[in-house]
């Protein structure tokens, strides 16, 4: 047990997808996984490990933001063995050529600052994903025919923007869209050696004031969590 996680020594499985909702980590665990067990529910933050296709899986909340994430990425990482963690997420998009309910696949997430920044300080580290996994993720997406973008999302530290023109300049340097978490999986896993990345659902579009139903956001999220077993599983 750690303190956010109260899941005993081996309950944890060595790939583990990361939505940022709880309900969403019960939701795909009882859609995708065979004989799925609940492994965590501190604080509300539901862990659930089971099998796609035979091999173990857990998919565990990481709540929203970066704070949150790092904690539950950390422990995930530093107590339990994770050596492979894929965000799967919601996103809003930064392009006019993507598209509500699109999938975007994080090569790089830049921030204006992550948990990471006091190790970091001056150096401006450029998180990225994981290349065996962002390959795999891309060939799946591929072979599913899902509309699919790869590059850079930009990871914010408020959803409440009171400063449009930083997405603005993310938009201007071709950023695909904007999100809350992927930048620090990256930082977290580069430190500690494991592979992580971040496949996303476009939720809502930041430059047509578009956003998706309730059931599509969940039709979405199924393509979405697909894509990411098929990429720690090719
Ligand atoms: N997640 C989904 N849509 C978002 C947005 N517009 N901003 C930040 N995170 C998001």
């Amino acid at each position: 047990m750690t303190i956010h996680i109260g899941a005993a020594p081996g309950d944890i499985a060595e790939t583990v997808l990361m939505p940022g909702d709880p309900y969403r980590a019960k939701w795909a665990a009882e859609t995708f996984l065979d004989d799925p067990k609940l492994v965590n529910d501190v604080r509300g933050m539901l862990g659930y490990t089971g099998t796609w296709k035979g091999q173990r899986v857990t998919i565990h909340g990481s709540g929203m933001g970066m704070p949150s994430l790092s904690i539950y990425a950390n422990e995930l990482i530093r107590d339990y063995g994770a050596k492979t963690l894929i965000r799967i997420g919601s996103c809003g998009a930064m392009q006019e050529q993507v598209s509500l309910r699109d999938v975007i696949i994080a090569m790089t997430a830049s921030a204006l600052s992550t948990p990471s920044r006091g190790i970091f300080r001056e150096i401006g580290f450029a998180p990225c994903a994981d290349w065996s996994l962002l390959r795999a993720a891309t060939l799946a997406a591929e072979a599913r025919g899902a509309t699919y973008h790869v590059g850079g999302v930009y990871s914010a530290d408020v959803f409440y923007d009171e400063r449009p023109d930083l997405n603005e300049i993310m938009t201007r340097h071709g950023v695909l869209g904007v999100e809350m978490e992927a930048a620090e999986l990256y930082n977290v896993a580069a430190r500690h050696g494991v592979r992580a990345l971040a496949v996303l659902t476009v939720s809502d579009h930041l430059l047509r004031e578009e956003a998706l139903s309730s059931k599509d956001r969940e039709t979405g999220f199924s393509e979405m969590v697909q894509i990411a077993l098929e990429a720690a599983f090719p």
